[in-house]
């Protein structure tokens, strides 16, 4: 959740928790490209993997990668892009033989030495290094490459993981990654999935993860630091967390709830997606959290409704995805209305409490209803705090048309049709028609897309 919706967030939060338990391809086809970050993403190629291998050094700030990227032609490609922002590229093969590359803002624009014919798997292996850089996005958040006092954290929403890895940058395409990191003894380098192998290499120790299930590129994460890495289970469901040594004491009670949180999520929504979770805690000012696919990364010591949110992602987000960013209200609104519905169940304000409350306040004392959640207009409202509010709002109202029994079976229906791949806006509503047997068009024409308060 973002900078000013956490502040919001945290008094609902409050609010509603009690018992101190909580708180281009040029020669491919033109399609509709990616309206808020039109430069990311590439066209011509469907990345299936990305094999990484990484060395950091903290002092210098200085990465050295390698990264393997298995692909499929979409179209006969006698040249492609992939996104990378600064950094030197050293070298660039195509199936094993060097390949001409060149760079363009933000891209490495490759020329195979024959033309990739459609449909044919291929690899791309580049070798780059330099400091990779922090990354502004739109509402002037941090992102990309951050360093920390005793590392460096890596995260990517929206566009930030170009800062540090070769890729196509675009949530449309999703792939399975392996993310090995070498680091000096003393710091751990954690990232997605399982940790599958750590190895001693001179004076310094890789890591290896992996997860394999798809990932839209902003979900990666890569976080070194201090810290003790935990391994835990919930039920046969392996966990790792890494929390900095200053935040352990303070983020011990919410995390220490993700086992219990994950569960009551599977109940509700159907099974977790990944084969491992966890978490990381890290100082660093970002000032949000990021539901990186399978272990959420916090940025400072989550409360247990944060942690709510950022597991709901991992159906909300990271295994149905979106396809396009205006998209969003699909990830922040089910996110927070989940944390709204776990109070509820645990004991807090019910989700209809909190909804009439704000429902209830005078127009000259709520920034939640603008822009509407389903049309954030312009890349900086993404993370706006109408995104959040007004977007769990609309779930709740359509909570109280159809029954929590029906709103139920649509979320569940919807994470169950769409695992692991992606949905859109449009395809929710024809759901939530569908499932519940009520013409809600107009309905969801007054709650996402019309600015204001829309009556109800
Ligand atoms: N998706 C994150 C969350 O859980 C928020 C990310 C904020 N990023 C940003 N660039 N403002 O809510
Ligand atoms: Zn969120």
């Amino acid at each position: 959740m973002s900078r000013n919706s956490r502040f919001l967030l945290a008094l609902l939060a409050a609010l509603a928790i009690t018992g101190g338990a909580i708180a281009s391809a040029a020669s491919g086809p033109k399609q509709p490209s990616e309206p808020f970050f039109p430069r990311s993403g590439n066209r011509g190629y469907d990345v299936k993997h990305y094999d990484v291998t990484l060395g950091y050094q903290p002092r210098s700030g200085m990465l050295v990668a390698r990264d393997v990227v298995e692909a499929r032609a979409t179209s006969g490609l006698s040249k492609f892009s992939l996104d990378l922002d600064g950094l030197k590229v050293t070298s660039v093969s195509v199936d094993g033989e060097e390949a001409e590359y060149s760079r363009g803002r933000g891209k490495v624009k490759v020329v195979p030495t024959t033309l990739i014919p459609k449909g044919k798997p291929f690899t791309v292996e580049l070798r780059y290094q330099g400091v990779p850089r922090k990354v502004i996005d739109p509402d002037g958040s941090p992102e990309g490459w951050y360093r920390t006092k005793d590392g460096a954290v890596g995260v990517g929403e929206p566009v930030g993981t170009a800062a540090w890895l070769a890729c196509n940058n675009a949530p449309r395409d999703k792939a399975g990654f392996d993310i090995e990191i070498t680091v000096p003894h003393g710091v751990k380098a954690v990232s997605n999935g399982r940790l599958v192998g750590r190895e001693k290499v001179g004076g310094r120790t890789r890591w290896s993860w992996s997860e394999p299930s798809p990932m839209a590129t902003y979900l990666a994460l890569v976080d070194i630091g201090k810290g003790k890495l935990v391994t835990g289970h919930v039920g046969k469901l392996p966990t790792w967390t890494l929390i900095d040594p200053q935040l352990v004491k303070a983020s011990r009670p919410a995390i220490d709830s993700l086992p219990g949180i994950i569960r009551w999520e599977s109940h509700i929504y159907g099974p977790y997606p990944y084969s491992s979770a966890g978490s990381v805690v890290d100082v660093a000012d970002l000032q949000y959290a990021l539901e990186t696919q399978s272990r959420p990364i916090y940025a400072f010591a989550p409360d247990r409704t944060t942690v709510v949110h950022e597991t709901a992602h991992q159906w909300f987000g990271d295994s149905v995805s979106l396809e396009r960013w205006p998209n969003i209200w699909l990830n922040e609104g089910f996110a927070t209305w989940t944390q709204w519905y776990y109070s509820e169940k645990h004991g807090g304000r019910t989700a209809q409490q909190v909804f009439a409350e704000l429902y209830r306040k005078p127009a000259s004392a709520t920034g939640f209803w603008n822009p509407p959640s389903g049309h954030p207009g312009q890349a900086k409202n993404l993370f706006a705090v109408s995104t959040y509010v007004r977007g769990a709002m609309t779930l709740q109202a359509l909570r109280d048309k159809v029954g929590t029994h029906a709103l139920l079976r649509i979320l569940r229906t919807w994470v169950t049709e769409n695992r692991y791949g992606h949905g859109d806006i449009e395809g929710f509503i024809a759901l939530a028609n569908e499932v519940s047997g009520k013409h809600l068009r107009g309905f969801f024409q007054r709650w996402l897309f019309e600015r204001g308060k829309p009556w109800h």
